[in-house]
């Protein structure tokens, strides 16, 4: 199986951090690497001199336990970030609110896909009808291929947080029969 670079980064980021995150909590500890250290930017090019590191940038947002150590959803809901959402005044910012309850999950909790935390960054583009068909359960989507980095694994695990944080998307539990589609 090939796991994507940023995927396995992401398996050891988070194994790191089980071990230590329980009394370096309380205080921020998050620890991000220097870009000559990420792996990502040339260590050699003088550049790097002039860009800020990230610690300064991301220390300043709200904190999670995996990925870059960011909760994006959290950082935009709450106001810390406002990114601009369109390039071209012509672009229709299309939201929708309506979660998928996705039940092929085997032992595993079912998964809520939420639309609102996707579209507030995300055009329907982005995923329809390429990725995703626009019919909940028509997709033939499994965990083996999200690993490999199709359908979810396009961007978990690559630009959004790493498929090691397998409760976040496994959010609802199997016993919680007739759970409404909109719930959340
Ligand atoms: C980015 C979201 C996401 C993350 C993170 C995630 N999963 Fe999944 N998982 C899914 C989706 C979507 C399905 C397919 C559900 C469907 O089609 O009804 C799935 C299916 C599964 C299945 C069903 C069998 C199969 O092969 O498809 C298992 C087991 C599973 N996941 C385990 C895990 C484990 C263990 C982790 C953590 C290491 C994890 N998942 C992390 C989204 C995710
Ligand atoms: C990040 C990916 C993503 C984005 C962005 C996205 N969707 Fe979806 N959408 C999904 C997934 C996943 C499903 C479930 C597919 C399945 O179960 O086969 C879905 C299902 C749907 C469905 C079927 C709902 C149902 O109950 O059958 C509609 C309609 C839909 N999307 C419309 C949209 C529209 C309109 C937008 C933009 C405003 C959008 N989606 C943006 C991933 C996305
Ligand atoms: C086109 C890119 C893309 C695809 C495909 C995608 N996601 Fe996401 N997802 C994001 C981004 C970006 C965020 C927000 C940043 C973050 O949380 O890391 C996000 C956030 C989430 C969240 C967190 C919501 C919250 O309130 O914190 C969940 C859960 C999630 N995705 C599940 C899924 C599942 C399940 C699938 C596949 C069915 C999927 N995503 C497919 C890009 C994507």
């Amino acid at each position: 199986m090939k796991l994507s670079r940023s995927c396995m980064v992401g398996l050891l980021a988070s194994g790191l951090l089980g071990a230590s995150s329980l009394y370096l909590w309380a205080a921020d500890s998050r620890q991000w690497k220097s870009l000559e250290k990420d792996g990502l930017h040339d260590p050699e090019n003088p550049a790097l001199k002039v860009m800020q590191p990230p610690g300064a940038a991301l220390r300043l947002l709200p904190p999670d336990s995996a990925g870059n150590l960011v909760n994006w959803v959290k950082a935009l809901r709450d106001r810390y970030i406002n990114p601009r959402t369109n390039l071209y005044e012509t672009t229709q910012v299309r939201i929708l609110d309506s979660d998928i309850l996705m039940k092929r999950t085997a032992e595993m909790p079912y998964v809520l896909f939420p639309h609102r935390a996707h579209t507030e960054w995300l055009d329907c583009s982005n995923c329809h009808e390429k990725l995703f068909k626009s019919q909940a359960g028509t997709t033939p989507v499994n965990m083996l291929a999200i690993l490999q980095g199709q359908y979810c694994g396009q961007c978990h695990g690559a630009v959004s947080f790493p498929l090691t944080e397998c409760n976040r998307c496994h959010s609802v539990p199997r016993s919680s029969v007739g759970v409404p589609q909109t719930a959340k």
